[in-house]
């Protein structure tokens, strides 16, 4: 080609660097929009190439069959374009994929032959059943209607199914699947399917001729703290443990069982209802108004079935929530802020008079050994630690479980030892219970207000004073 003539006006340096300069820039235009070009092509095969993908595989194998036929099944090859030549762009940002898991329809309850009812109460209804394919028996739990009905699933029922889909542990009631009625759109059309067990801890205790011996109280201790360990390892408080809500099979085997309180926490943990746990088993910041609580709450529980199993009647009948912080401090002594720094901060405890605390110089333990005659030493120090006022002395289960009152005779005994008792929940009768329920959700708490505990160890020393260490219980 004949070079181009020279500009008359390019007749120095300059112009020439012009001249080239606008043809640099001219050619890197032509390049940009050949490699948009290219861009442009190669999300085109991408696209077509997921299409081909989404098709079925069976069309899949015919085209496949069809090019090799052809021998040129150049399209198909064209449709998966290397890496390295698509170079990753904005429009065609890369996906990070996660296994999902897959929404399976639920059986239906049809599945099972009811037995049996278990528990009809206000809103629970527990009953035994056998699945019909199978022949096993095991328990069906109807969830509960949320008192404040919006229509959805309540919160309440979705964490029970969560919490007890992700335990695994052999002192955890195990959940074997959700099973739906006919009407599909009403919470109590849903129920749980667990395994069965044959007692649960408050039947047997109301029935029992004679309290449980010190060896089957350790070993029951020993898998009800085993079972809330694993719990509170895993972030889940259960807030109603109590001894109706933990189960126990012909083969001693303990199980917690009702996580309908129950919720995930963090560390520290959010602010949380205030209003949780049966009153008998409820720990002193509770009611006193505490919304920051942490697993302590659970050892405080663990301290009272502990009571209630040396005893068989339950620890502290308080019958409302100022009744239920009268007995706690009656047998626990009164705070005071070196036994339980800042829980005048509590919003139940800013007006609440308290006797001087120099009429409160019995101290926990000496107040539960006297409760507790036959208790060891070492048994006394586990439970005074457990029914500690301030949630930060309490043990917490892994530290329970490591407790010398389980070392020492007589050792727990073994679960295959264990006695074993008439089952009520096999047979046709249903369970009449005279101690409170377990909060309703959405129920305020109530606000004490200024409540005078002056009294409550108005007499005592007299008592303490007399023959020996009779002390009165109320
Ligand atoms: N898996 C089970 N096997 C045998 N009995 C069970 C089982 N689960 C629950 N029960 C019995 O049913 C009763 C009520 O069950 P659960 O506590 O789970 O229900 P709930 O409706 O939340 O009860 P509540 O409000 O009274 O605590 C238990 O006290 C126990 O006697
Ligand atoms: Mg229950």
């Amino acid at each position: 080609m004949a070079s181009k003539a020279k500009s008359r006006w390019a007749d120095d340096e300059a112009d020439a660097a012009l001249d080239a300069q606008l043809k640099k820039e001219k050619e890197e235009k032509k390049r940009l929009r050949a490699e948009k070009a290219r861009k442009l092509e190669a999300e085109r095969q991408a696209r077509e190439a997921a299409a081909a993908a989404a098709s079925s595989a069976a069309d899949a194998q015919q085209h496949e069959r069809d090019g090799t036929d052809r021998g040129s099944p150049a399209k198909r090859r064209k449709l998966s374009p290397e890496r390295e030549t698509v170079p990753p762009t904005d429009s065609a940002p890369k996906l990070l994929r996660f296994e999902g898991g897959t929404f399976g329809r639920s059986r239906s309850v049809e599945n099972y032959d009811k037995l049996n009812d278990i528990e009809e109460g206000a809103y629970g209804w527990v009953s035994r059943a056998k699945e019909m394919a199978t022949g096993n028996v095991v328990a069906l739990k109807r969830l509960k209607r949320d008192p404040k009905d919006l229509g959805g699933m309540p919160v309440t029922a979705l964490r029970e199914i969560q919490i007890l889909k992700d335990c695994d542990h052999r002192n955890v009631v195990k959940l074997k699947e959700v099973v739906v009625g006919d009407d599909t759109t009403k919470i109590d059309s849903i129920f749980l399917v667990l395994e069965f067990l044959e007692h649960d801890l408050k039947s047997i205790l109301e029935d029992m001729p004679e309290p449980f011996l010190a060896s089957e109280v350790k070993t029951l201790l020993q898998q009800l703290a085993s079972g809330v360990s694993y719990l509170h390892e895993h972030w889940i408080l259960h807030r109603d443990l109590k001894t109706s809500n933990i189960l126990l099979n012909n083969r001693g085997r303990l199980k917690i069982a009702d996580f309908g309180m129950a919720r995930y926490v963090g560390d520290p943990p959010p602010a949380l209802t205030q209003l949780v746990v049966t009153l008998w088993y409820r720990a002193p910041e509770l009611l006193l108004g505490a919304t920051r609580y942490d697993s302590a709450i659970d050892m405080w529980s663990v301290g009272c079935i502990f009571g209630e199993l040396l005893t068989g009647k339950p620890l502290l009948t308080g019958n409302n929530e100022v009744g239920q912080i009268a007995a706690t401090f009656e047998l626990c002594g009164v705070p005071t802020d070196e036994s339980w720094p800042g829980f005048r901060r509590l919003p139940n405890a800013r007006r609440m008079s308290l006797p001087p605390s120099t009429s409160t110089k019995n101290t926990t333990g000496a107040l539960i050994r006297a409760k507790f005659p036959l208790l060891t030493s070492a048994g006394a120090a586990l439970l005074a630690g457990l029914l500690s006022l301030d949630p930060v002395q309490r043990p917490t289960a892994r530290e329970m479980l490591d407790h010398e009152y389980f070392r020492q005779d007589p050792k727990p005994k073994q679960e295959a030892l264990f006695p074993t008792f008439p089952s009520k929940a096999g047979q046709e009768q249903r369970r009449r219970r005279e101690t409170p329920n377990a909060p309703v959700r959405g129920q305020r708490a109530a606000d004490l207000g200024a409540v005078d505990f002056s009294g409550i160890f108005s007499g005592r020393e007299k008592e303490e004073r007399g023959g020996g260490f009779t002390l009165r219980m109320v």
